[in-house]
């Protein structure tokens, strides 16, 4: 089993581990940040667009809504189930988040989770977010694709109205399921297509590469959806990935995506192309495969001149990190100035899918906080 002490262990052997999980970290978020920089952070009005519902899903939460649903779950208790949460890549990541989402079997169930983000994303100013939801593994277990969507929606709307916290759904196709598997959810889910903005792509790339799903995003397209895939850090082809992503298949956005710095030809194109990125630092913030030294994500992408946005992408399993203490993180490890932080903010904005009145309005929320700690 990987233990705390075997990953630091690796981590000083400069290992070619992909990504660690939270607890790999000894140091508080904060530590070492200037505090004003800490005050700066926690007022920046903000987004978030790599934060899957699921990946939301508290252990406090498994237990409750276990209880209600009349399920046995595998621990004694929350802490139990929080020191199960060991993995060392994506596979192993993904086997524990896709166990976990067991609970969720009913409309209120959906409900809870969403509103119970939204809450803390708004408690930390995110103004605006736009969610991924995995609905083929709820679809496997009977779930039916109305009450996913309408919980959500439900969840949504009575945040926006109660916490002021805008937000918009993005439907997720597992890679690693099978084409017709996410084309039936697609087709599932199309009846309820005002409610999402676009589709998205995540679970395991390897062997999954992105033209698996061309016809998933034309379809998605053609109801007026926005397009965008994940790209995992050190995945095998990941370059090969990026490009099908971003030249053939013209997503709007890249999840993750960091390899992309060693490619200048496609660091030109994505700059050509005005795209964004959206990179969890938790996650995907250090690229190590094949190579000497470690690149840390965010620094390089962001010399390159690259559009970075930052996310917290399964925070129930990264130590309840959520967005704040993702960027206070970030400002140590990728040496993150206040300027940074505010041209990613301004990104997050920026790479909204929203009519540009509605952008124009966020963005002025924001130039109006940087006017005010000038
Ligand atoms: N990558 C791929 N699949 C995922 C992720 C991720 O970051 N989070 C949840 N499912
Ligand atoms: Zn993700």
């Amino acid at each position: 089993m990987i233990t705390r002490r075997t990953l630091m262990a690796g981590l000083t052997a400069a290992t070619t581990l992909a990504m660690l999980p939270r607890w790999a970290y000894a140091a508080a978020p904060a530590e070492g940040v200037d505090p004003a920089l800490v005050t700066f952070i926690k007022g920046l009005p903000k987004t978030e667009y790599h934060v899957h519902l699921e990946g939301t899903l508290e252990a406090e939460m498994k237990f409750a809504l276990a209880k209600r649903n009349g399920l046995n779950l595998p621990f004694a208790d929350v802490a139990a189930m929080k020191a199960s949460y060991q993995y060392h890549d994506l596979p192993s990541f993904l086997a524990i988040y896709y166990d976990g989402m067991k609970v969720l079997l009913r409309e209120q169930d959906f409900y809870d989770l969403a509103y119970a983000y939204l809450a803390k994303a708004a408690s930390q100013n995110v103004i605006y977010t736009e969610m991924f939801f995995d609905p083929q593994e709820h679809l496997k277990r009977g779930v039916a694709m109305e009450a996913v969507i309408m919980g959500i929606t439900r969840a949504r709307r009575d945040a926006e109205a109660k916490l002021g916290i805008r937000s918009q759904l993005i439907l997720c196709f597992v890679r690693d399921l099978t084409a017709e598997s996410a084309m039936a959810a697609l087709d599932a889910a199309l009846p309820f297509k005002q409610h999402l903005v676009g589709v998205g792509l995540d679970s395991d790339e390897a062997g999954h590469p992105p033209e698996k799903f061309a016809a998933h995003f034309a379809k998605a397209r053609a109801n007026g959806l926005h397009v965008t895939a994940h790209c995992d850090v050190d995945q095998v082809d990941t370059l090969k990935n990026i490009r099908t992503a971003l030249v053939d298949l013209k997503v709007d956005r890249i999840d993750h995506g960091g390899n992309i710095v060693q490619s200048p030809e496609l660091v030109a194109i994505a700059k050509q192309r005005g795209m964004y990125f959206t990179v969890c630092p938790t996650f995907s913030g250090t690229l190590r495969r094949g190579i000497a030294q470690p690149v840390d994500v965010v620094r390089s992408m962001l010399d390159a001149g690259l559009k970075v946005t930052i996310s917290s992408d399964d925070p129930a399993y990264m130590a309840s990190e959520y967005i704040n203490e993702v960027l206070l993180r970030a400002v140590s490890r990728s040496k993150l100035t206040r300027a940074d932080l505010a041209g990613i903010a301004r990104n997050g904005f920026e790479a909204a899918w929203l009519p540009a009145a509605d952008k124009t309005a966020l963005l002025a929320r924001l130039e109006a906080y940087l006017a005010s700690v000038a």
